[in-house]
């Protein structure tokens, strides 16, 4: 069972729904979760929310992140923060599935509840899971005074504004940038130097200005979205940082279009699914500039041969070879931070394939804004 947003509570004003109206919110929102939290003079960041102090945060050895759907997808990013800034082992599981398992719950283990509605029954029991066998948690939610912010220890709040549309996009947005601030202070109590805590908040700065240059090429987008939308089933790649924006990316498409998007792993394609690719199954990959960006590039050959349509998010630059594929060049940051400016074009190209296929953007069928009966 399901409980619905009553849009007509909101209004999406000129828009002409409230996904877009949300998406295009996104620089102002991202700003919000960033105020009053970048501490510039020692390159870390300020959540007294958190409610732990330095010894506590330091006891930390490991972080467990629970969440559902593109929540637990952003989790995944939030974890490779953790791991790269932070160097603390971390992971995300959904929350759907945890609490089935009999997990075994550590004191030293920080555990993180990620939720725009903060109501996801999944998220919330997994939450009282931990918290009845010991653990501490912590919550990324969106919505203030929720069930998931009551029953945690602490939290760091995403100020995205209401959100209303079933498909997410700013919350998820304001969640990658409430685990890059965790990353921060966690690491700036470890090993991560001074030198890298500025680095990484002069690249935070930028993201809001960067979001709004890549929803300013919303009219390219919605050609090569028109496009996508004409095949009944499609792929998104990714690998490592790229992984969880192609998970996302997929999520977004078929929740909105209706049409069979899968996400993989690039380095796994050949392991089953290259039996798939044709003319008629295009492939939309993630590819970064960054360690891995030539043995992407070689799996996109893999792809061409096999005449399967490329879409390529990428960065201006990134040397693409002689693969034909139709290229989205993102702003560059700091590589960190890569994950949510790879996620914005994939949900403008999921909007417009859904607004082409003249499907109803804020209500998909089957699915409704929050799930909170088992
Ligand atoms: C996102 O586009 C989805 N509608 C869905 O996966 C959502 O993220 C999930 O149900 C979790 O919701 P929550 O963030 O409110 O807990």
């Amino acid at each position: 069972t399901t409980v619905d947003i009553d849009p007509a509570a909101y209004d999406a004003g000129e828009y002409d729904s409230f996904m877009y109206k949300e998406m295009l919110e996104q620089p102002a929102a991202a700003e919000r979760v960033l105020r009053g939290r970048l501490d510039e003079r020692f390159g870390t960041a300020h959540l007294g929310g958190l409610n732990m102090d330095p010894r506590e945060t330091r006891a930390i050895r490991r972080v467990k992140i629970l969440g559902c759907g593109s929540a637990y997808y952003v989790g995944q990013m939030g974890a490779a923060l953790l791991e790269e800034l932070a160097r603390i082992p971390a992971d995300a599981e959904a929350a759907s599935e945890f609490r089935y398992r009999n997990p075994v719950i550590e004191p030293d283990t920080l555990y993180v509840a990620v939720s725009q509605s903060g109501e996801t029954i999944d998220t919330l029991l997994a939450v009282q899971e931990v918290r009845r066998k010991g653990g501490r948690v912590v919550g990324l939610v969106n919505v203030v005074g929720s069930a998931i912010a009551r029953e945690c220890d602490g939290g760091i709040y995403l100020h995205a504004g209401p959100e209303v549309a079933v498909a997410s996009t700013k919350a998820l947005t304001n969640m990658f940038l409430g685990f890059a601030l965790l990353a921060l202070q966690l690491g700036r109590v470890r090993d991560l130097s001074i030198a890298d805590g500025k680095r990484l908040i002069e690249g935070l700065s930028r993201i809001p200005g960067q979001i709004a240059q890549i929803l300013e090429r919303e009219d390219e987008l919605a050609e090569v979205a028109t496009r996508l939308a004409e095949s009944e089933s499609l792929f998104f790649i990714g690998r490592v940082r790229g992984f969880p924006a192609a998970r996302e990316g997929a999520q977004k498409f078929k929740e909105i279009s209706y049409r069979h998007a899968e996400a993989y792993q690039t380095s796994e394609l050949k392991h089953g699914p290259l039996a798939l690719i044709s003319e008629a199954v295009p492939t939309v990959a993630v590819v970064p500039d960054d360690e891995l960006t030539s043995r992407n590039v070689g799996a996109l050959h893999e792809i061409a041969a096999r005449r399967g349509p490329l879409v390529v998010v990428t960065h201006e630059g990134v040397d693409l070879g002689e693969v034909a594929a139709v290229r989205i060049d993102v702003p560059r940051n700091e590589r960190e931070l890569d994950p949510i400016l790879l996620t914005v074009p994939l949900q403008m190209l999921a909007y417009h394939a859904a607004l082409h296929l003249g499907h109803d953007i804020d209500k998909p069928r089957n699915l409704a804004k929050s799930v909170t009966v088992e």
